[in-house]
């Protein structure tokens, strides 16, 4: 690739239109070819060799920087010795040894992990779970699902209905059996560093669901924790502890959807150590290899695990009919497995504790320039929501995350926000040269 891309150069593969581009608006691309050839550090290099800081890790994903030596010589290692082994009624030493340390480091109840290939992939699994859960427990009514407008559970279909961004949705009509808690983004929030206060009230629309479809009829909640996709929505402080409170109260399952806020984005391991709040099942990806090889991961507690697990059970008999060909797949685990040794040797908690002030402070410096309507942050994950320009909110953040890219900083644009959740190994220099070119693209913004 790196050969022929020399060969051809930048705009003569951009306008190519035999690779199908995800979440890409064409045109744009094509008249203003945004190609990466490399990247070191936190820094990715584009075609006309230039340093561009990685806003975003990748796509939440790369958070302990890129081209890491230790998890480059872990997959080389094991493609080596074993490149793929059956992920069904066979076993290999690496993904029970994963699987292992993911429950250390995970909340105490949450003791089992399913392995998947994407955080897409996570949701459609918790959320079979959970109702294959109910009909085990002879509850088999119990179907529904309930997401949050605003909520992104990617792009398969379960996660498709969950999610609550419209752009996402209205193309493909109703997939599943699926209803929305309200989002919490409050306008009296604007501008908090931040968790915003209170919001029980938010999590008590749970209620009037449960009139409407009634308990007998929901089999699980759905929540990122943090609403990510959309923006960097921080849950208010007492959001989180009522959901998990209703939820008990009605017998319905909590999913957390942590495939962003897992491990250490938003400070703490995982969304439910920042925020105190232990869910029923835990949906993981992206960080869980810093990004290197597609993986995803549902951990579950007791209770659910027992329901399809169980030493009654005849020895030729599957308790719980899924998975991924790919499930658990060595060369995944091996980058996993030298992830999670970085996660814990680099001490990443910390880094993300002690790099977030700085963040918080680069990003609400920028209060008071041009049509910045709200600015939020969590750990290290922020936002900037812009104003519409002539009634379309998504022009702005467009040609803002385009000239940032000129300027030598890669950001995430969608709907009206910017977004940001840089390595979690950058410098205060790093995030100082952010602010400033930041700072000059909004300065000359129309
Ligand atoms: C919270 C959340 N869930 C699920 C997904 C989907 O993950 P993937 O793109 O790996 O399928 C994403 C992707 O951004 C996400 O942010």
């Amino acid at each position: 690739m790196a050969e022929l891309f020399h060969e051809t150069g930048a705009s003569g593969w951009a306008n190519s239109s035999a690779y199908w581009m995800p979440y890409t608006a064409r045109n744009g691309f094509n008249r203003d070819p945004r190609m990466i050839k490399g990247a070191r550090g936190c820094y990715f290099i584009s075609d006309d060799d230039r340093q561009i800081f990685d806003g975003l890790s990748g796509l939440w994903c790369c958070g302990f920087g890129h081209n890491r030596a230790e998890i480059a010589e872990a997959v080389n290692r094991q493609l080596q010795v074993l490149d793929y082994s059956p992920a069904f009624q066979y076993g290999h030493p690496s993904v029970f040894k994963l699987a292992d340390r993911l429950t250390q480091i995970a909340p105490a109840s949450l003791n089992h992990v399913f392995f998947t290939n994407s955080g897409s992939e996570s949701a459609d699994t918790s959320l079979k779970l959970a109702r294959a859960y109910w009909r085990m427990r002879g509850q088999p009514s119990k179907t529904r699902y309930i997401g949050r407008i605003k909520g992104y559970h990617g792009v398969n279909f379960a996660g498709t209905s969950l999610g609550g961004i419209g752009a996402n949705r209205r193309l493909f009509g109703h997939l599943a059996d699926a209803d929305h808690l309200p989002h919490t983004l409050r306008v009296e929030d604007a501008f908090t560093r931040g968790q915003p206060q209170g919001g029980e009230e938010l999590a008590d629309h749970l209620e009037q669901l449960v009139m409407l479809h009634d308990a007998s009829n929901i089999a699980a909640v759905i929540v990122e924790p943090m609403s990510g996709s959309a923006g960097v929505i921080v849950p208010p402080s007492a959001y989180l502890a009522r959901l998990r409170a209703l939820c008990d109260k009605h017998d319905i399952l909590l999913i957390f959807d942590e495939v962003i806020t897992g491990f250490a984005r938003t400070g703490g391991a995982f969304g439910a150590d920042t925020f105190g709040v232990i869910p029923d099942m835990m949906n993981l990806a992206k960080a869980l290899t810093n990004g290197v090889i597609p993986m995803g991961a549902v951990l579950t507690n007791d209770e659910i695990y027992d329901a399809f697990v169980d030493e009654q059970q005849p020895d030729h008999m599957i308790g719980m009919p899924h998975g991924y060909t790919y499930s658990g797949h060595p060369v995944a685990c091996a980058a996993a497995l030298a992830a999670l040794d970085i996660f814990e040797q680099d001490d990443m908690v910390g880094r993300a504790q002690r790099m977030a002030p700085l963040l918080e402070e680069t990003l609400h410096q920028l209060k008071g320039l041009p049509y910045i309507t709200d600015i939020r942050n969590v750990g290290m994950a922020g936002a900037l929501q812009i104003a519409p320009r002539d009634a379309d909110p998504l022009v702005r953040p467009y040609e803002l995350g385009v000239r940032c890219f000129a300027e030598g900083l890669y950001v995430r644009w969608g709907g009206d926000t910017l977004q940001f959740a840089p390595p979690l190994t950058c410098t205060s220099n790093d995030l100082e040269r952010m602010g400033d070119v930041l700072k000059k693209v909004f300065r000359t913004l129309k």
